[in-house]
């Protein structure tokens, strides 16, 4: 059995009014659910995001910038928000590049990193002045032709893919063959043909993974981040003879979206950077030192709501069928990179402190068994038209979910 209430305290505490009601912004779900036309929806809280931002920026040293990966939340209001409490933002298509442009912020803190970028992408990011985060040599040669043909320098940085893994990673993104960044081994080579008539050579990717929440993992990584870029950035001044400005260190940090998961351990990271810039001092000097997340900034922001719409028992199991489900979440219903399917925290949002409780499945409108919200949680007894909360839906909720599927109603989103 998979009791959910186990970390619901952590997640609740966020949501829950002083008389015990959930709410985002001050505002209660049967107020949402008006506001946005009827439920599901996704409600994020601007104040939980801006306290997130702040605490991990005064932990961090003053030396790193912080951007914000739009990809893990692209929702316009939010990316607006975003840019008033980052310093820079990473995309990941040529629609978010436009977005991250439209808030303000200025193109030199705009990184464009992802491996197939079209020569679209590749001349609208030379145009905007957004650096370009080159995945191979065959893009290199991309971005040298477009920005002759254009007559305007592309800004680069070469992503690297280290031989060196980010260890306990939910996704490992370096070490070994990977479709992502150029193999350290290659970039002497790589360096040696770069045209800088076309290109200014801004500097470093190095990015290892995603969703960590083990501190000495990503302090081991970082240690070795670093070890390699002073190489890297001897190297090519070196070769090149020009100044390197811009060294990106990734991010990776994860959050507890299950049963016993620990929240990072943010302070011992800070203490380790902190370290890691006197110990490279000559290094970094001249760089913008970036981290670059997207998760660990949104996703305990969010929740996503939708509506007990039939109840019904099978061969002994209770089940909650509801209105919203994988075509609108796909991470929570386990489909989006999980080996062993977990449940996220959920609720009854409308019972928190419902006295009879009840094993139950929750499940989707959709019909397939992979449409799952939770399964075999211990929660407050539910009834037709009571809400489902997921927390911990911030991050790669909505936009990474197949929302067509099925021809199901959209979901709605909003930033409160
Ligand atoms: C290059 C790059 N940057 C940033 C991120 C954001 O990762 P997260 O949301 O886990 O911080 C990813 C995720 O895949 C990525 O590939």
């Amino acid at each position: 059995m998979n009791l959910s209430t186990t970390i619901l305290t952590t997640s609740l505490k966020d949501y829950c009014s002083s008389n015990g009601e959930i709410v985002v912004g001050n505002h209660p779900l049967t107020h949402i659910e008006k506001l946005v036309s009827g439920t599901p929806f996704y409600a994020y809280d601007r104040q939980l995001i801006i306290n997130r931002v702040k605490q991990l920026t005064d932990a961090l040293p003053a030396k790193i910038s912080l951007h914000y990966a739009i990809k893990a939340n692209p929702l316009p209001s939010l990316v607006q928000l975003m840019a008033t409490q980052v310093s820079g933002f990473d995309v990941a298509s040529k629609k978010e590049m436009l977005l991250a442009m439209q808030t303000g912020m200025p193109t030199d803190k705009i990184s464009f990193a992802g491996p197939g970028k079209t020569v679209e992408d590749i001349e609208t990011a030379i145009i905007a002045g957004v650096t370009l985060h080159v995945e191979s040599a065959g893009e290199i040669a991309k971005v040298e032709l477009a920005a002759k043909q254009l007559s305007v320098k592309a800004n680069i940085a070469i992503r690297i893919n280290p031989k060196f893994e980010l260890k306990s990673s939910g996704m490992k993104m370096s070490g070994g063959a990977k479709p992502f960044g150029i193999d350290e081994e290659q970039v002497p080579d790589i360096l040696q043909k770069l045209n800088l008539e076309q290109i200014n050579l801004r500097g470093f990717h190095i990015y290892s993974g995603s969703q960590n929440l083990n501190a000495d993992a990503i302090i081991s990584a970082q240690q070795q981040t670093f070890m390699l870029a002073e190489e890297l950035v001897a190297l090519s001044r070196k070769i090149t003879k020009r100044k390197i400005d811009y060294l990106n260190i990734g991010g990776g940090f994860g959050i507890p979206y299950f049963a016993k998961e620990m929240s990072l351990d943010v302070k011992a990271i800070a203490n380790s950077l902190q370290i890691l810039l006197k110990k490279h001092k000559a290094l970094v000097d001249d760089l913008e030192v970036i981290i670059e997340l997207g998760r660990y900034l949104v996703a305990e922001a969010g929740i996503y709501v939708s509506k007990v719409i039939d109840k019904k028992i099978s061969r002994g199991t209770n089940y909650l069928v509801c209105d919203g489900g994988l075509h609108h979440h796909l991470a929570n219903s386990g489909n989006f990179g999980q080996v062993i399917r977990k449940n996220y925290p959920v609720a009854i949002g409308n019972k928190l402190n419902g006295e009879v409780q009840e094993l139950v499945n929750i499940v989707g409108p959709l019909c397939t068994p992979l449409d799952i919200l939770a399964d075999k949680v211990l929660l407050p007894k539910a009834t037709i038209g009571d809400y489902v909360v997921i927390f911990q839906s911030g991050a790669y909720g909505s936009s990474a979910s197949p929302k067509d599927f099925l021809s199901q109603p959209q979901v709605s989103e909003l930033l409160l």
